[in-house]
């Protein structure tokens, strides 16, 4: 995917191309006149939806209505009733949002098929709910002429990529605005340090070091009477990789996106061509926890990855309480070294972000949608946003398997976690069950026997 002469990546329809993906025959030709949704200018009110009603879809509301333009919530969609009814509670009692809601009980939509109606009735769409579901509700979205928000990861594996992938250049023909919820692309900190690495200001990027380590993550505890799997697995989502990718996708991706902003040199479509690593869970497993704890996802990984230039990014995530934990980027250059958000050139000073010139990047991400939509400008973060997500599951391949993963084959060849050939119901049976011992510990990966293409 890198031209090693030119020192940047193809085209973006050229990568369509070499990964097949542009061949499958989604960006369909009615797709490609401007869509309705793109036509709210200047200071109309723009109508928006949220699916996904959980603890980031409602911070996203309200990162949203932040911006201060002339907006209106008219839908809220989220599989469950529970949150969905209790979001729109908790909207109506916050005085300052009053003004903003245009929504009655008829655009509260519940089930797997409330996102396309609440995608219907709106212009700009916020996509907060589970990793696994993001490919198909971004996919519909744009189909459907909307401006679209969409939380990272943008999927869990590598068929998710290329239904994203396919969003993307329907968006781009379009001209719909994607955000992507990395939101570290919009801060002012990292804008500056970005650029004053690719300024050469500690020479020829050699190597970076990513981490988010840390402890447990919520759990929403036992399974109900009478629940089926299907609702107990989308209620306890980070623990399942078909919902959640594991925790290098699911969180540690906002690392891995800083490490491709740097190798790709100003590239959005950066990756790097190879990683090896390896993982585990030592900790996160009956009897420690309770099994319900547990799902079937690693709590530790290490990967390695190389980009065609020859750097390299090492990459560490954990999830494990009592240990030592970090949640950073960190840079080699041949006449420097850094750090988020710092500089320290080879016999030079250091230089510092001013931490009071920093701003909300919750917040600022939206402005940025909200400018370019009013605007007509451009704004598209699906790109790199589906490819770091794929740079995660990659590593996550490699993480899962023991072997060396490649771009082009975990792309070409990577198996779907996620089932897309299905209608999803709360009766469907999900992918991973658990096993006669009531646990999941059946379907957690064994490195050297698993396999990331079967
Ligand atoms: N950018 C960030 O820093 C950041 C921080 C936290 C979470 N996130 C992302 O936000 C997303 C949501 O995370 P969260 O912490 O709010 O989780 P959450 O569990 O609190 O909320 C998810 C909501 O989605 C609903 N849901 C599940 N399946 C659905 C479906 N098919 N259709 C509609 N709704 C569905 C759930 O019922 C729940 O209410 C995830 O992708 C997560 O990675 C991003």
């Amino acid at each position: 995917m890198f031209d090693q002469k030119r020192k940047t990546n193809v085209t973006r329809r050229g990568f369509l191309k070499t990964t097949g993906i542009g061949s499958l025959g989604l960006i369909a030709a009615g797709n490609l006149r401007i869509a309705r949704g793109a036509n709210v200018a200047g200071s109309d009110c723009l109508k928006v939806a949220l699916i996904g009603c959980g603890r980031r879809g409602l911070g996203c509301l309200r990162d949203r209505f932040a911006v201060g333009d002339n907006v209106k919530l008219t839908a809220l969609a989220d599989v469950a009733e529970k949150p969905l009814h209790s979001a729109m509670d908790l909207l109506k009692t916050q005085e300052e949002h009053k003004e903003k809601l245009a929504i009655d009980e008829e655009h509260l939509f519940s089930g797997f098929d409330g996102y396309q109606r609440a995608i219907e009735s709106c212009d700009q769409v916020l996509i907060a709910s589970p990793p696994g579901f993001h490919p198909v509700h971004y996919a519909y979205a744009v189909e459907k002429g909307k401006h679209v928000f969409v939380e990272k990861p943008f999927g869990v594996d590598a068929p998710g990529f290329k239904i994203c992938m396919k969003a993307n250049q329907v968006a781009e023909d379009k001209k719909l605005t994607v955000c992507g919820g990395y939101q570290r692309r919009h801060q002012p900190s990292y804008l500056e340090w970005i650029k004053r690495i690719q300024d050469g200001q500690i020479g020829d990027i050699r190597s970076t070091r990513v981490y988010w380590n840390g402890g447990q993550v919520w759990i929403r505890g036992v399974r109900g009477e009478n629940e089926s799997e299907m609702s107990f697995q989308v209620r306890d989502w980070y623990f399942f990789n078909w919902l959640s990718g594991d925790n290098l996708i699911e969180q540690h991706c906002h690392n891995i996106d800083i490490a491709n902003w740097i190798h790709g040199k100003g590239d959005r479509m950066a990756h790097p061509v190879k990683c090896y690593g390896m993982g585990g869970r030592q900790w996160r497993k009956t009897p420690i926890l309770p099994y319900n704890e547990c799902g079937n996802v690693f709590d530790h990984h290490y990967v390695e990855y190389q980009y065609a230039d020859g750097t390299i990014m090492h990459s560490q995530c954990r999830q494990i309480n009592g240990c030592w934990n970090s949640v950073t980027e960190k840079v080699e250059g041949t006449q420097g070294r850094g750090e988020a958000c710092w500089l320290k050139p080879d016999g030079g000073s250091r230089w510092d972000f001013p931490k009071k010139q920093n701003k909300n990047a919750y917040v600022q991400e939206h402005i940025d949608q909200v400018e370019a939509i009013r605007n007509g400008k451009y704004l598209h973060d699906g790109w790199h946003s589906s490819i770091s997500s794929m740079t995660a599951i990659m590593g996550r391949m490699a993480s899962y398997s023991g072997q060396e993963i490649t771009w082009d084959a975990a792309v070409e060849k990577g198996s779907a976690l996620f089932p897309y050939d299905k209608e999803l119901t709360f009766e469907t049976e999900p992918p991973v069950m658990p096993g006669t011992d009531g646990t999941y510990e059946h379907a957690v990966a064994i490195p050297g026997q698993y396999n990331p293409f079967a």
